[in-house]
């Protein structure tokens, strides 16, 4: 029984992104529109798009596992977050990876997939704990007050992403800047644009110095495949390699910070994480779902027309199929706001789901852990340095989490 949703007056189709009353939890509209278990139409403030939004666990994973959806940035309905003319779409940089389709996407994914197994990243679990180990250092040494962000959150994995991909980490205030720049609401269009042709000139530079000696690192390995199998294309490996070096460092440091003050706002679920260190797996699954920071990264336009929840999606529709309300489906996972570090949270989708699922997810969980088992092992007496409802939480950002966390100890 395919139904049309009613048709709502532009002025009157409710605003997108929502605002979230508690920096803990989604926005309260998600769980208004999750109610009503059917799409609903939301129209994005900075393009004016109007997409389908939804929110019900099944149905996002209806969706991001259906093939008749599309990635491709460049489509006239995909629900962009920001406000390019026509023009400046046709300009963009070519995408990689979370932008492709298939088949080309299957091709490149297959390139990458042995990069980020969970043999490769077991591999690398000493090299990240000692990662930490120093961060943690550098913390104690800055003294009481120390911003958390910058001791730990932020180098642990930007270091980690560094190391794999061989990018010298000393050009990391360079890259920082310009993820930052890109992935800020508040940027112009501007500034978004030169950040990402910025960090794509970089990697072009870097790639060109690889080929001639081709190192054993990520991009050098890829260079070797690439031209042994005649597939090597310097401009196609910058755009792999910039998507890496964004969705390696931001993600991982936004949930290392996120999930620290949770734990502190959340003492007796602490206590059974100090008592345990087995409930580690457990914890960082559940801070994954209650934060699903990605939320709208999961963003696709209809190829087909579709019935979900009983509504017809058709062909050409935006959708943002949102990882954060999925993840927070009742039906799915009771009370769905607390956090619980016994629940068995594995099935939420802050990861994605279908063919574009985060291909760093190994990698995320292992810093994850090693960053919050370490922490609180090191720094028994961490505190926050401020009350947790005055950090500048990222509400103007496309990935969520803190700008600036002071702890004490
Ligand atoms: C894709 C979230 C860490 C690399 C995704 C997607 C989500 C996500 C939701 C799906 C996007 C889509 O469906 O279009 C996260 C979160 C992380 C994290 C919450 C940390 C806590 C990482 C890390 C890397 C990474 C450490 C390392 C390199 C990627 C890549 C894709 C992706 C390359 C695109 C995959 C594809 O299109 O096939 N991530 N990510 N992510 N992620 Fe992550």
């Amino acid at each position: 029984t395919q139904s049309q949703a009613p048709e709502l007056p532009v002025d009157q189709i409710p605003a997108f992104p929502m605002e979230r009353t508690c920096p803990f939890h989604p926005p309260a509209a998600y769980s208004e529109i999750q109610d009503g278990d059917a799409p609903v139409k939301v129209r994005l403030t900075r393009s004016g798009r109007i997409a389908w939004l939804i929110t019900s666990h099944d149905q996002v994973r209806q969706v991001l596992a259906h093939p008749g959806v599309s990635s491709d940035r460049t489509a006239p309905n995909f629900p962009l977050a920001v406000n390019l003319d026509p023009e400046e779409i046709k300009n963009m940089p070519k995408p990689a990876l979370i932008g492709l389709d298939p088949p080309e996407h299957s091709v490149q994914r297959r390139q990458v997939i042995t990069e980020f197994t969970v043999r490769r990243t077991k591999d690398l679990r000493p090299r990240i704990q000692q990662i930490v180990d120093d961060a943690i250092d550098d913390l104690l040494a800055a003294g009481k007050g120390a911003d958390l962000v910058e001791h730990v959150s932020l180098p642990v994995p930007s270091m980690v992403i560094c190391e794999l991909l061989g990018v010298p980490y000393a050009d990391h205030d360079y890259f920082q800047e310009r993820t930052r720049a890109l992935l800020s609401r508040d940027s112009t269009i501007e500034q978004g644009r030169r950040a990402l042709n910025e960090l794509g000139d970089y990697f072009v530079e870097l790639l060109t110095a690889k080929e001639k000696n081709t190192p054993d690192d990520m991009l050098g390995r890829l260079i070797t495949a690439g031209r042994a199998d005649g597939t090597y294309d310097r401009d196609e490996l910058a755009a792999l390699a910039r998507l890496l070096l964004i969705a390696g460092h931001e993600t991982t440091a936004n949930m290392i910070s996120l999930g620290t003050v949770a734990l502190l706002e959340n003492p007796e679920q602490l206590a059974k994480l100090k008592a345990d260190s087995g409930l580690l797996p457990t914890t960082v699954e559940e801070l994954l779902r209650v934060f699903a920071i990605a939320d709208v990264a999961t963003s696709r336009t209809a190829l087909v027309d579709m019935e979900v929840g009983g509504v017809l999606i058709k062909a050409g529709d935006g959708i943002i199929a949102s990882g954060l309300a999925a993840s927070h489906d009742p039906g799915v996972f009771p009370e769905p706001h607390a956090i619980d570090v016994t629940r068995s949270a594995r099935a939420h989708v802050a990861f994605g789901y279908g063919v574009h699922q985060c291909l760093g997810q190994n990698l995320a969980r292992a810093e994850l852990e090693i960053a919050y088992e370490t922490l609180f092992r090191r720094v028994p007496g961490l505190t926050l340095a401020v009350p947790a409802e005055n950090l500048p939480y990222k509400n103007d950002a496309f990935i969520y989490g803190i700008h600036e966390v002071p702890v004490t100890w």
